[in-house]
């Protein structure tokens, strides 16, 4: 992309600054600030290898850190380097977003290019662009034809983050059996050994910084492995056959990403992820429309219906017409069926791929269903289990979606179970390799699959993902996944079921990278009639509250209809929320303990507020200046009772109205556990 181009959205100048083409030796370090002065990034050579180093109005953030790659063949890149031409530019533009949380986006930052050769005889090549914004930086690498070289296999990537100080850091761990799905440690950085990015950290200065990566494409994904005292490497997912990441030159490598800000919600504020991807490839988007949905899904986690046929088959001609019923009667876009195709009757999580994404079970009538939900305004969102089968699935992926498009299917939930590095992929040879769900096979896989879904206008909720870098720009029908602990974990019980502070975690972590499938919304949070044993701990206010802190485009009621009817007046909130922002503003926050969030409607002129605590009561506060002054609104609050708590008495809510205007300070008092949800509508 030029990054001088000029967006059709442009509300401020481009403002081009020097162009420096650099005949002589170039004065090192070379350094680039943020256009606020806030950020500022040195890039030198030491014993000919690339470093950068990173600090925030004066505090070291990064301290000199080692860049680039080590090689199968060839000379490697991590060493014998010196600066051919650095070249700096500017840019201020704005773009807006199809949909979001955000509906315009600033993209206001200066760049470094600089270009390096080898020394002495040596042929090689490699251009590293940092682009510095107020709110964090990114660098990538180019790697072009390396002389007579025109294909690469990286062996190791060499990008150190060394920080000076044995920071607080939450942290998921890499390189495990459950892909991103683990509770968060707490812990200082010296404690983590490998983890997954995002991973979020927070300084005895109470600087917040998270480092993760943008627009990952072609390449394998980062994780970050502790290699001493207190700095990070590049861990990158392997092959089954140990290279990290081949292709062909030139080579261009994701965006190393490091947000920091002087607040926990100042990272969620940021836009520097999507920033860094490209710009929308789909052109006219329309098609693509957030929403909510309910689904035959929850049953089958509690255990009272099954995937596979049978008796309690959940997935039958009957029992869909009902959600259709109750989805149409209660203003909800899809109903999600799983379990509705064949493949599910063996041990479909083997990886053997036995799913078929066409072929409906004889008890699911699938044409009459969906013909059945058009009439009443709904649309049916497909299920793709592939159980790890990724090559039966990429078999099927033209046929599958084009039969969503024929059916009116707008969306499709898709599922990897499969355990670590458990992916078969027939080699070469015609063995079987197993591969890494989150190296680069599977990073071109998932494209694939984000492509032909757009081919055929369907919009993708991915579960058992790819962690999200932003790449919903680039492809807007890229709505949302999983990629973390969600809601499933309560009903499955055991260590992994999550603890009151989960949810307060997850929008500093994983979510700065994007939009969250949790599947809010559960009302019967004992279901001691299912599974007595397992609970979710959060009370219902809290489950509200959800809604408007875990961002999702679309985003599902995820309890059973009867359980929703059995509490009309709380669930009038899930009826009314919405899943398209005009704007997001995080009013308070603490990694880990609490956070209160706000955010605009995109199609009125209404706010939704949600308020989360961890196992301690608070009070909180929500400033409402954000409001248009000189106007009255009524605010609808759903908040935890004045005796509610997770774990003695997680029903307590009460539900009133109150005037509220642009001076109000709405005091919000969390049980443990507990939480806020408010709608905030123009009295008139
Ligand atoms: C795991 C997903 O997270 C869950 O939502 C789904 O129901 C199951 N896999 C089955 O596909
Ligand atoms: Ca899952």
């Amino acid at each position: 992309m030029n990054p001088l181009r000029v967006s059709k959205f442009k509300v401020l100048p481009v403002i081009v600054a020097m162009c420096l083409a650099a005949p002589f030796a170039i004065a090192e370090p070379v350094t680039v600030e943020s256009p606020g002065k806030v950020l500022r990034v040195s890039f030198e050579i030491k014993d000919g290898a690339p470093t950068y180093s990173v600090s925030r109005k004066g505090e070291t953030v990064i301290d000199s850190s080692k860049m680039g790659f080590k090689l199968k063949s060839g000379e490697s890149l991590d060493g014998g380097f010196q600066i051919a031409t650095s070249k700096t530019d500017s840019v201020d533009e704005t773009w807006t977003q199809p949909w979001g949380e955000e509906k315009t986006i600033r993209d206001h930052h200066n760049q470094l290019r600089i270009d390096l050769e080898g020394t002495g005889d040596s042929k090689k090549k490699m251009t590293i662009t940092f682009r510095v914004f107020d709110g964090g930086i990114g660098f990538r690498y180019e790697i072009p034809e390396q002389g007579d070289s025109k294909t690469i296999e990286i062996i190791d990537e060499r990008t150190e983050f060394a920080f000076p100080a044995d920071h607080r850091c939450w942290w998921i761990p890499a390189f495990e059996s459950n892909r991103y799905e683990y509770r968060y440690t707490d812990s200082p950085l010296s404690k983590a050994t490998v983890v997954h990015t995002p991973v979020t950290f927070e300084t005895k200065s109470k600087l917040y910084i998270s480092i993760h990566e943008a627009a990952l494409t072609d390449f394998s994904s980062m994780a970050l492995r502790r290699t001493n005292g207190t700095t990070f490497e590049s861990d990158l997912y392997p092959w089954s056959d140990g290279i990290k990441t081949r292709g062909p030159l030139p080579m261009k490598s994701p965006w190393r990403t490091i947000q920091i800000n002087d607040t926990p919600g100042g990272l969620i504020e940021n836009y520097l992820i999507l920033n860094l991807n490209e710009p929308n490839k789909l052109g006219d988007v329309s098609w693509i429309k957030p929403g909510k949905y309910v689904g035959i899904w929850w049953e089958m986690h509690l255990g009272v219906a099954t995937w596979h046929s049978g008796d309690k088959h959940g997935a039958t001609t009957e029992n869909t017409k009902r959600y259709i019923d109750f989805a149409a009667k209660h203003g909800f876009d899809g109903v999600l069926v799983e379990g509705w195709n064949i493949g599910w009757d063996d041990d479909w999580m083997n990886g053997e791929g036995a799913f078929s994404f066409t072929k409906p079970y004889p008890d699911y009538d699938l044409d009459g269903l969906a013909k059945y939900a058009k009439e009443k305004g709904v649309s049916l969102i497909g299920h793709h289990e592939t159980g790890g089968g990724v090559e039966n699935y990429d078999k099927q992926l033209d046929e599958a979606y084009a039969l969503c498009k024929k059916l009116g299917i707008k969306a499709v939930k898709s599922g990897y179970v499969g355990f670590g590095q458990g992916l078969n992929r027939t080699h070469a040879d015609g063995k079987m390799q197993k591969e890494w769900h989150h190296g680069q096979w599977m990073v071109e896989h998932y494209r694939r699959v984000v492509e032909a879904a757009a081919k055929y206008h369907v919009m993708l909720d991915v579960h058992e993902p790819i962690k999200p870098t932003g790449i919903r720009r680039t492809y807007p029908n890229m709505m949302t996944r999983e990629g973390a602990n969600g809601q499933e974990y309560n009903a499955w019980g055991g260590e992994k079921s999550n603890l009151p502070d989960h949810t307060t975690i997850l929008p500093f972590t994983r979510m700065l990278a994007g939009p969250m499938d949790f599947t809010p919304g559960i009302f019967d949070l004992l279901f001691e009639k299912e599974q007595p044993d397992n609970r979710v701990r959060t009370t219902i206010a809290k489950q509200l509250a959800l809604y408007v802190v875990l961002y999702s485009p679309l985003n599902m009621a995820a309890d059973l209809p009867k359980n929703y009817e059995a509490k009309p007046k709380p669930f009038q909130f899930i009826k009314d929320v919405v899943t398209d922002w005009e704007t997001t503003k995080v009013l308070n926050g603490q990694i880990g303990d609490y956070i209160t969030t706000a955010r605009k409607d995109r199609n009125s002129d209404q706010w939704f507020i949600g308020s989360i605590t961890d196992e301690n009561a608070r009070t909180l506060e929500a400033d409402l200046s954000f409001l248009d002054k000189d106007r009255k609104y009524i605010a609808q609050i759903y908040r935890d009772g004045d005796d509610a708590d997770w774990d003695k008495n997680p029903y307590s809510i009460v539900i009133e109205e109150k005037q509220v205007d642009a001076s109000t300070k709405l005091t919000l008092n969390l049980g443990p556990g507990g939480g806020a949800a408010i709608r905030i509508k123009p009295a008139s």
